[in-house]
């Protein structure tokens, strides 16, 4: 036995790669190994003996297995250190990366960038930033917002209801179709004045196009003061646009219904893909529709526990993920939730 160790020990030594290493490993402790086989042979030794024997055996496959161990750790390095030298590859780098793994650093979400950039622009002009919730009650989504259950305004949006889930008082819940219950959760907690946007994703069950998806983003504006009038939108969209952009973006408002505002109205933004000529996204007309607003109705002010009388003011929801189409001149708004890296790894 102490023959097989010896030869066992000198063939570990002279391995020179981890698959060598391992064939020396399957010669001697493998389950035909010969070390193995001399082991079978102990339960054929007089009962006296077999103890010495065993106990022997285990020292010498103990002794062996730590040879293993140690001499394939010392291949493993003398593999990275010969990659490092070969190759002259970062030595500051992940081990991951040194032991051949590959992987990604990922980026900011075009989305997400432009975002961020929206965030900052209202923030300077006072504006504090605000969450809420993607699966919403019906409550918050529609009646707080004076569309009730009969409403044929209801229909403006198509809605995915969660299954199952109901509340007496809010309602079902469904996945929020706009940004616009943030109105009246702010005012709730926070009253009157108030000078907030909430951004967050939307979903509608409507069939997608190159400007229409089911998942897509908003950004809602809410202002709420005293002598709060539509100049003050104008003036802040104006502003909003012009530094977005670095440029004066051409903007028309039109007349627009919406239930929770009263004015309401519409505002369009020039065709950046086309330059005004007509695409396809503008559906050839040089305007897209950017975003809804008006001011906000006095029964969303009472439904929020503001005092209307006192108070007025302005919200506005705008379509985030068109405002980047627009930014980086994506001509199918699809490319952005479509997961598709190729397109991605360009922002
Ligand atoms: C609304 O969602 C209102 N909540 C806006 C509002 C807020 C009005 C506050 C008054 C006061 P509308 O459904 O028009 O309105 O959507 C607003 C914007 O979201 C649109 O102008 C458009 O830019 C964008 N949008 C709407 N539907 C989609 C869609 N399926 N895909 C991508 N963008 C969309």
């Amino acid at each position: 036995m102490g023959k097989i160790k010896n030869q066992a020990l000198e063939e570990i030594e002279k391995a020179k790669s981890t698959d060598e290493l391992y064939s020396v490993q399957v010669k001697y402790l493998g389950r035909k190994g010969e070390l193995t086989l001399l082991m079978q042979g102990i339960k054929d030794l007089p009962n006296e003996e077999k103890p010495v024997a065993g106990k022997m055996f285990n020292e010498v496959k103990v002794e062996l297995e730590a040879a293993f161990e140690s001499k394939k750790s010392a291949l493993e390095m003398a593999a990275i250190s010969q990659k490092l030298s070969g190759e002259g590859l970062d030595v500051t780098a992940p081990a991951e990366l040194l032991a051949g793994e590959k992987f990604k650093i990922g980026h900011i979400h075009p989305v997400s960038q432009v975002q961020f950039e929206v965030e900052q622009i209202f923030s300077d002009m006072g504006f504090e930033i605000m969450d809420g919730p993607e699966v919403e009650s019906e409550y918050y989504n529609f009646e707080g917002l004076n569309v009730p259950g009969w409403h044929p305004a209801r229909d403006m949006q198509d809605t995915f209801f969660i299954k199952g889930a109901a509340d007496k008082k809010h309602g079902r819940l469904v996945l929020r179709t706009q940004t616009s219950p943030v109105q009246v959760r702010t005012m709730e907690k926070y009253g009157a004045p108030l000078r907030v946007i909430a951004p967050g994703r939307t979903f509608r069950n409507e069939a997608t196009d190159v400007r229409h998806e089911h998942t897509f983003n908003q950004v809602e504006g809410i202002l709420i003061d005293e002598n709060i009038s539509l100049a003050h939108l104008k003036g802040v969209m104006q502003e909003f646009l012009t530094r977005l952009f670095g440029r004066s973006i051409k903007v028309r408002f039109r007349p627009g219904y919406f239930p929770f505002v009263e004015p309401g109205l519409e505002l369009d933004i020039s065709c950046m893909l086309c330059g005004e000529k007509g695409c396809r996204v503008c559906k050839h007309t040089g305007w897209l529709e950017f975003m809804g607003a008006g001011m906000v109705h006095p029964n969303v002010l009472k439904a929020g526990g503001i005092d209307s009388k006192k108070y007025q003011g302005w919200a506005f929801g705008f379509g985030l993920t068109r405002l980047v189409m627009m930014r980086y001149g994506i001509d199918d708004i699809r490319l952005l939730t479509g997961g598709d890296l190729r397109f991605l790894e360009q922002f």
